[in-house]
C-alpha cells in the first residue's frame, strides 16, 4: 500500500539471505520524488542485492518493497514501465550493433524520446554502427545508459553506471543524470565513486555489509568528521590543545593545523586573540566523512 505519494520507492524491513549469508539486512529506506538518492558502499555491502529486489528480480526473505505506491513483487509489469534500469555489468547481443540494440532495448521499454536519444549518442561519442562483440565494458555501459536516459522514465535505478567509463564520460554522465533530475525524474544511484555522489546526489543512504548505516544530507553527514582549520601569525601560534574538540595540533614555525569536532567558538575565539594573518577552514569531504565511518573499524568484514 502507498503510504505517501512523494515517496517513489519504499523500502520496509527488506530482507535477503542466502542460506546463513545476510545480504540485506532489515533495510528501511524511502526515495522521495525528484532526488537524486546516493546508495553508496563498498563492494560486497548488498548494493546490487537491493536493486535487484526493488526490480523483483530476486525475492526477499522477508519485508517489502513499493514503487509509485506498487508492490513491486505483485505489479511488476506496471512497475517496470514507470522505470529504467542500467545494470552494472551489462548483457548485450553481441551481433547486434549499438544502434540496433538501442532500438530493441526502447521497444522493451515502450517508450522513448528520438531527439534526445541521438543527442545522447553525440555527447557520449558513442559509435552507433559497430556490433556490441567490438565493445569495451565502457561502450556496453554508454548503451545501457543511453537507453534508459532516452526513455525519460520516471524513476532510474542505476548500479554503479560509470564503473567503465573514463573520465570525460562520467562528466557527460553527471550533467545527464543532474538533467534528467531536473525534469523531475527520480534517480537512486548506487556508486562506490564518492566524488560522482557528492557532485549530484541530494541525499546519500550508506551501506556496511548489508546494513543501513548512515541516511541523510551531506550536511547532515558531516558529524561524523572533523572541520580542518589552518591558520598563520606573525609569531608563535596560541595554544589550543587544552580546547574541547579540537585534536591533531600540528604547530610548524608561526603555522597551525587542526582539527575540531563540534562547536568552534572557543577555538576561534583563542585565534583570533592571537589575530592570525591568515584563518582557514575546510569541511571534510565525502571522502574523509567515509574514513570515518569505515576507517577505524578494519574496513571489510
Ligand atoms: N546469488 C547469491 N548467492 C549467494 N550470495 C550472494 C548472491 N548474490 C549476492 N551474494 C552476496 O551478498 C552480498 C552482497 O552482494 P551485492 O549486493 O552484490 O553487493 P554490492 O553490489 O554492494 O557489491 C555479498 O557478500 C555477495 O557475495
Ligand atoms: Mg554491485
Amino acid at each position: 500500500m502507498s503510504e505517501d505519494p512523494n515517496f517513489v520507492v519504499e523500502l520496509k524491513g527488506l530482507t535477503k539471505q542466502y542460506g546463513a549469508m545476510v545480504a540485506l539486512d532489515s533495510l528501511n529506506l524511502d526515495v522521495i520524488k525528484g532526488e537524486i538518492l546516493g546508495y553508496l558502499g563498498p563492494n560486497g555491502s548488498g548494493k546490487t542485492t537491493t536493486i535487484r529486489l526493488m526490480l523483483g528480480l530476486i525475492k526477499p526473505t522477508s519485508g517489502s518493497v513499493h514503487i509509485f505506491g506498487r508492490d513491486a513483487l505483485i505489479e511488476k509489469a506496471a512497475v517496470h514501465a514507470s522505470l529504467a534500469y542500467v545494470p552494472g555489468e551489462a548483457n548485450l547481443w553481441p551481433a547486434l550493433t549499438g544502434i540496433e540494440t538501442l532500438h530493441l532495448l526502447a521497444k522493451v521499454h515502450g517508450s522513448v524520446d528520438e531527439t534526445y536519444r541521438k543527442q545522447l549518442i553525440k555527447r557520449f561519442e558513442l559509435e552507433p554502427n559497430k556490433k556490441v562483440r567490438t565493445y569495451s565494458k565502457g561502450n556496453k555501459q554508454k548503451i545501457t545508459l543511453i537507453a534508459a536516459l532516452a526513455s525519460r522514465a520516471e524513476l532510474l535505478i542505476l548500479d554503479e553506471p560509470t564503473s567503465g567509463l573514463d573520465p570525460l564520460m562520467e562528466q557527460v554522465f553527471r550533467e545527464t543524470a543532474a538533467e534528467a533530475r531536473d525534469r523531475g525524474q527520480t534517480i537512486f544511484l548506487s556508486s562506490h565513486i564518492l566524488e560522482e555522489v557528492e557532485a549530484l546526489c541530494n541525499r546519500i543512504a550508506v551501506l556496511r555489509s548489508g546494513k543501513l548505516v548512515e541516511l541523510g544530507t551531506l550536511e547532515q553527514m558531516r558529524h561524523l568528521s572533523a572541520v580542518t582549520i589552518e591558520a598563520s601569525f606573525s609569531s608563535k601560534p596560541p595554544l589550543i590543545s587544552h580546547i574541547k574538540g579540537v585534536s591533531n595540533v600540528v604547530i610548524r614555525d608561526k603555522f597551525l593545523t587542526c582539527q575540531v569536532n563540534g562547536p568552534i567558538d572557543e577555538l576561534l575565539a583563542v585565534l583570533a586573540q592571537a589575530k592570525p594573518l591568515t584563518l582557514l577552514s575546510r569541511e571534510p569531504s565525502l571522502e574523509e566523512l567515509f574514513l570515518a565511518l569505515y576507517g577505524e573499524k578494519s574496513g571489510k568484514d
